[in-house]
């Protein structure tokens, strides 16, 4: 689920400029592969691009609402400190009773959240979850500092995830280096009813872009070992949709043909927890992805975290 409103960059540059900030369609297209994004309008919240796109989840299971007992929202941008994005989701939905929690792991966060998912149901806590990522990125952008501002849009994704006889997630790889805390980070908190420190985005791109290249091959590589298949086994690659050069990286060292890899970044920009669910979404609806297709999701952001789920669709 997209917010009507799309920015090209050109729009986006000539906003800029007006800030006396200089960039371009050229250079935000050759660094990243970004062409626009959508920004959600003042009042949206990102409950409100997590309900609407739980709605459209749950149509596409054929599911109710009050049929799901479990509701994880992974955000970076809740509606308030508390409570939980889920929870206001959850009376959106007009539903009661389920459990209801936000997951914060940054742009890893629908990886994270599917892992949580998978292994209550496995366990028996939970029969059937709603899995959202959800995100008002534009909320938290420094429209002074051009080397973020153009990379992030707004958006949100959902899908419906119940046991079944047929797998289904056939393995998950979580992992998190807190030691990179500082290189993606907005440092801002409240206290004392103000806003203490810098509530924007801050970010060193060189450090994020080397690292992420290497963990996502490696947890590919990981949930690949763990579920007894290979490389050729991936009909489609979905990572994280932050910039097209990491992303075919990833796909080349996993020696895909670059048509296995779903792209969205080139019209939603980068949307954090949303990216992959909205780049399935996208997948899905136009008939690219079938029935029985094997799928490597793939994130990795702030944390810094990162992690995959192979599983078949
Ligand atoms: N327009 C024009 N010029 C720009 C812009 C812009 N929007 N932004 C930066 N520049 C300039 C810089 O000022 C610099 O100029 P200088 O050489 O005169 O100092 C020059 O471009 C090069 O800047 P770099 O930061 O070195 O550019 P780089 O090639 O590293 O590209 C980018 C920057 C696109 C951010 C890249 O580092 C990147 O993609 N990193 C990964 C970011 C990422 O994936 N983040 C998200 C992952 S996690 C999550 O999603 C939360």
């Amino acid at each position: 689920m997209l917010p009507p409103r799309r920015v090209t960059n050109a729009e986006l540059a000539a906003e800029l400029a007006g800030r006396g900030i200089e960039t371009s369609d050229e250079w935000i297209v050759a660094r990243t592969g970004i062409h626009a994004r959508h920004f959600a309008a003042p009042d949206v919240c990102a409950s409100d691009l997590a309900a609407q796109a739980a709605r459209h989840a749950l149509e596409a299971a054929g599911r109710r609402a009050d049929e799901i007992d479990l509701i994880i929202v992974a955000t970076s941008t809740p509606d308030m400190v508390f409570p939980s994005t889920a929870c206001i989701v959850q009376q959106k939905l007009g539903v009661q009773g389920s459990a209801a929690f936000d997951l914060q792991a940054v742009c890893s966060g629908f990886v994270y959240g599917l892992t949580v998912a998978d292994s209550m149901i496995r366990s028996g806590a939970a029969t059937r979850a709603l899995v959202i990522g959800a995100e008002v990125f534009s909320r938290i952008l420094d429209f002074n500092d051009r080397g973020t501002c153009v990379l992030f849009g707004d958006g949100a994704g959902a899908v419906v995830l119940e046991a079944s006889e047929v797998p289904g997630i056939l393995a998950t790889d979580l992992h998190a280096d807190g030691r990179h805390v500082d290189i993606l980070c907005v440092p801002g908190t409240v206290s004392g009813g103000k806003v203490i420190g810098d509530p924007l985005l801050k970010m060193d791109g060189q450090a994020v872009f080397k690292l992420a290249v290497g963990v996502l091959e490696s947890a590919a590589r990981t949930v690949l070992a763990k579920a007894g298949r290979h490389d050729a086994d991936i009909d489609w690659l979905i990572p994280h949709q932050a910039n097209i050069r990491i992303m075919q990286g990833t796909a080349r060292k996993l020696k895909l043909p670059l048509e296995k890899l779903v792209v969205t970044v080139d019209e939603h920009g980068n949307t954090s927890a949303a990216s992959i669910p909205l780049a399935l979404d996208t997948a899905v609806r136009s008939g690219r992805i079938r029935a029985g297709d094997t799928l490597m999701l793939e994130g990795v952001g702030g944390g810094f975290t990162w992690g995959a789920v192979l599983l078949d669709f």
